[in-house]
């Protein structure tokens, strides 16, 4: 390739695509920069972006035109060429010139670095906006919400102080606590995602990389879209055997796992999805683990699981007798498991499971409306209540390392209507809205469940640590359950199961 023989006219060429390219990249810069509402900000990002992408183009460029006119007749022609791609590294760029591949060439490089430029430079912005706008929002949303701690380091006057922002991503910010925890966040969350136009997530102290909290430092995860309201079962995907996806959070999927847990609490108002997120939680359990047995136990008439007794290890109670006979069952099942245990080095079945490769499947009992369940006795026998009530009491403090577990499921969960030794071993809790702050309190020890949104499906989950996540549960209708359930591959026959619907089956004929 010969540059210097270039004409003059097809150098002149040269320049409208590269104006084109520059105005192009302005364009998109301005468009980027549009979005955001304020103006001293814009200008404050767009000085910073100018001093990081275009100095270097501009002092570059500035000397190339120079030495483009300066040898306007018969120069080194070439050096128009990299005004297509900026101030990327050269040496790439200049030997191309001449022929009608080289040319195109250049011009797909320019595009390119046009697009990769804007893509940056709309890193940039966001960045830099995003810092500047979240600072500014969270200072005025403390302030409006009183998120402030006084000091009276000079006696006549009083300080306001409030937690500074130290740092931003595009999904958290780290803010310095003086003086607030997060659970006062956490209380006054929905009143400062309101003030603050964005959704706080999670608030808890910031980890160090290796594992332990910083002591002063809060992160809050935020994003600018709330939740989803609506998160069908079908598009949840299946987690590995014992766990299920309790719901979708700001952060992802959230997975609750039977081994983990000690037992789970559910509790919300009239309406609020408690039972849509038992259907959910039975029909993946019955998918990711077939083996294992569930007993529902409803004393609302059986309406909500009756229809899961076709499909899988599930066995449905609904009055005291029955509900007696299969814990009297699953008692004695606790006992034989027990005995296995102690014969081997495990602690629980899950390591039997490990260690000797012997599989026990987990048992989950699951009491939708406890209050129907502890409290309406309807004329039923005294020592038939008390066996009812005392397995589950027993299984409650022993149950979890014999792999069997409890679910309890009820609107409020006071004393008079869960037992206080049984309320104490559910360790997980799941609490849809409420609106008495007590019962919020009551259960996951903040108010916090009051201010949830109203939107069935909306619901905290509060871990054995204490910490509150704020997740949407999947929906499945019971049509939908039936068709998960019938396509999954089928679950051995499993003798404890049989004789669970021996005894119910008995017990129904006999009423
Ligand atoms: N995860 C969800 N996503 C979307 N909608 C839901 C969800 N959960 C529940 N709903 C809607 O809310 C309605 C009530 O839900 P559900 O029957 O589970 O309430 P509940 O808390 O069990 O009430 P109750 O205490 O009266 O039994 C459902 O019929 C459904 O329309
Ligand atoms: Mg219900």
């Amino acid at each position: 390739m010969n540059s210097n023989k270039m004409s003059g006219g097809r150098r002149r060429n040269l320049l409208l695509p590269y104006f084109i390219v520059h105005l192009a990249r302005f364009l998109l810069a301005y468009q980027a920069l549009r979005t955001y509402d304020r103006v001293k900000i814009v200008g404050r990002v767009l000085f910073k972006w100018l001093v990081v992408f275009y100095v270097p183009v501009y002092v570059w460029l500035a000397s190339n035109l120079l030495k483009f006119f300066w040898n306007w007749d018969g120069g080194p022609a070439e050096s128009v060429l990299p005004f297509f791609v900026g101030w990327i590294p050269l040496p790439f760029f200049h030997p191309i010139s001449g022929s009608v591949l080289g040319w195109l060439l250049c011009g797909l490089v320019g595009v390119a670095w046009l697009l990769v430029s804007s893509a940056l430079l709309n890193v940039v912005v966001e960045r830099g906006v995003a810092f500047e706008r979240l600072e500014e929002k969270w200072r005025r949303a403390c302030l409006h919400v009183g998120l402030v701690t006084s000091t009276n380091l000079i006696p006549q006057e009083e300080v306001k102080e409030f937690p500074p922002v130290i740092s931003v991503t595009p999904n958290s910010f780290v803010v310095q606590s003086k003086g607030v925890t997060p659970e006062m966040i956490q209380e006054k969350r929905t009143e400062l995602s309101a003030a603050m136009g964005l959704f706080l997530g999670d608030v808890g102290f910031l980890k160090q990389p290796d594992g332990a909290t910083h002591a002063d430092l809060l992160e809050l995860t935020y994003s600018w879209h709330d939740l989803p309201a609506m998160v069908p079962l079908r598009n949840v995907p299946v987690a590995e055997s014992g766990k299920v996806v309790a719901g979708l959070s700001m952060q992802g999927w959230q997975w609750l796992s039977f081994e983990e847990m000690v037992h789970l609490g559910v509790s919300g108002e009239s309406g609020s999805g408690k039972s849509v997120f038992l259907r959910s939680l039975i029909t993946q359990l019955l998918v990711t683990e077939p083996e294992a047995v569930v007993v529902g136990i409803d004393f609302k008439g059986g309406a909500e699981f009756a229809f899961f007794e076709n499909l899988g290890n599930f066995v449905c109670v609904d009055e005291y007798e029955s509900a007696g006979a299969v814990l009297r069952l699953v008692f004695a099942e606790y006992q034989r498991r027990v005995a296995l245990i102690r014969g081997s080095e495990c602690d629980s079945i899950y390591q039997l499971r490990l260690s000797q490769g012997l599989y026990l499947p987990p048992v989950v009992i699951i009491i939708d409306e406890a209050a129907e369940f502890w409290q309406s006795d309807k004329g039923t026998a005294r020592v038939v209540l008390a066996e009812a009530f005392g397995f589950i009491d027993k299984l409650a403090r022993l149950g979890r390392f014999a792999g069997i577990h409890l679910v309890v499921c009820t609107q409020r969960a006071s004393a008079d209507v869960i037992p206080t030794q049984v309320r104490s071993m559910l360790t997980t809790r799941v609490i849809f809205k409420v609106s008495q702050k007590e019962d919020s309190i009551m259960f996951v020890g903040t108010a916090a469940a009051t201010k949830l949104r109203k939107i069935p499906g909306r619901f905290y989950l509060r871990a054995p640590d204490g910490n509150l996540k704020e997740l949407q549960a999947p929906y499945v209708t019971k049509a939908e359950a039936k068709e998960i359930l019938l396509r999954r591959p089928h679950a051995a026959p499993n003798g404890l199961m049989e004789s669970f619907r021996e005894k119910v089956w008995h017990n129904r004929l006999a009423a």
